[in-house]
């Protein structure tokens, strides 16, 4: 039998639309429109590697990549993704928007909407911020990362690394380990890779971990030497610092102890485990150099790229009804 994230998309009954208006969450995404958005990023893949970065299909579009938090990949790489498609991109920082004298999100919405953006990409502090601007404008809309609730390019991201380094996500033993209460990233993931077929397990001391993990088909642990048992991907996640009100760790050099990931703890894993980070990476705290930058076992430079290949296949699916084009006309 296939395994459920292989389906084609060519057999989806349909065809290759996808039906939804906003990318806002893995949530609400069924299996194979999770399939169907990883196989159209495969393509950006080797088109960018071959040069052949002028792609025109949202030429006179406007993308506008509304960032209320910092970033620095999320952002580059949604700029990047836009221009290759041929848009004109428009990037407002946290630092430059109304936000900080005091403008309500609706008012924010309401003005982006009048700059009839084509696409809007929003980062945003306070969970539920995105669908409440999606909900206001006439765009669709891509959560770029919502306080600790989803991060969707990400997760999908994740699922394309793991596909391509390891053949499959169905079946592999992915460990996610580290401020699983705070992170948007862990969420989004937990999500797309159960709905993969994944055999996924959460690690966090027991204050970072959340309640019910368990409903959504993953195993939750707080001693990660166990979690690693068989381990076929290792995910590490920093501590969401900003996100704690008050001390959930006793301290970084005990949270290290236990958490970190080291050589001689992944040696607990499959020996061709995939060392995964979303960055930015606490160097020292979740993680140690001699595995963030060990060719052999780490993928962290490799998500950067299939980042951007899954913002152009974003940004390209959900402009589709807008140009006319698959289904849409
Ligand atoms: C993550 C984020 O912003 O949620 N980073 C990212 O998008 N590459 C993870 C993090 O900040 O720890």
């Amino acid at each position: 039998m296939l395994p459920s994230d292989h389906r084609p998309a060519t057999l989806i009954p349909g065809g290759a639309v996808f039906p939804h208006r906003h990318l806002t969450g893995i949530a609400g995404l069924a299996p194979h429109e999770i399939t169907f958005l990883i196989d159209e990023a495969e393509q950006w893949i080797d088109a960018n590697r071959a040069r052949a970065k002028s792609d025109k299909r949202l030429e006179g579009l406007t993308l506008i990549n509304a960032f209320f938090e910092n970033s620095t990949r999320t952002l580059l790489s949604f700029e990047i993704a836009g221009k290759r498609l041929g848009a004109d991109v428009v990037n407002m920082g946290v630092n430059q928007s109304s936000v900080k004298k005091g403008e309500t999100l609706i008012d924010t919405a309401v003005t982006l909407n009048a700059m009839r953006a084509d696409v809007i990409v929003i980062r945003h502090g306070s969970s539920g911020a995105v669908q409440l601007i999606a909900d206001k404008v006439d765009c669709p809309v891509l959560n770029a990362g919502d306080g600790s609730h989803e991060h969707p390019t990400q997760a999908l991201l994740d699922a394309l690394t793991i596909r391509r380094r390891r053949g499959s996500v169905a079946g592999q033993r992915v460990v996610i380990c580290g401020d699983i209460l705070h992170s948007r990233v862990a969420r989004s993931n937990l999500l797309a890779l159960t709905a993969l077929a994944a055999d996924v397990r959460m690690v966090a001391p027991s204050t970072l971990m959340p309640a019910g993990v368990e409903r959504f088909g993953a195993t939750a642990f707080t001693d990660f030497d166990a979690a690693l048992d068989g381990a076929d991907v290792v995910m590490m996640l920093r501590l969401q610092s900003e996100r704690m009100n008050g001390a959930f760790i006793p301290s970084t050099r005990e949270y290290h102890l236990r958490y970190g990931l080291t050589p001689e703890r992944l040696a607990r894993a499959r020996p061709d485990a995939l060392v995964m980070h979303p960055g930015p990476m606490n160097r020292g705290v979740e993680i140690v150099s001699s595995v963030a930058d060990d060719p052999a076992r780490s993928a962290i430079t490799e998500q950067v790229e299939t980042g951007i290949a899954v913002r152009m296949a974003c940004l390209d699916v959900l402009t589709r009804r807008a140009r006319g084009v698959d289904g849409w006309a």
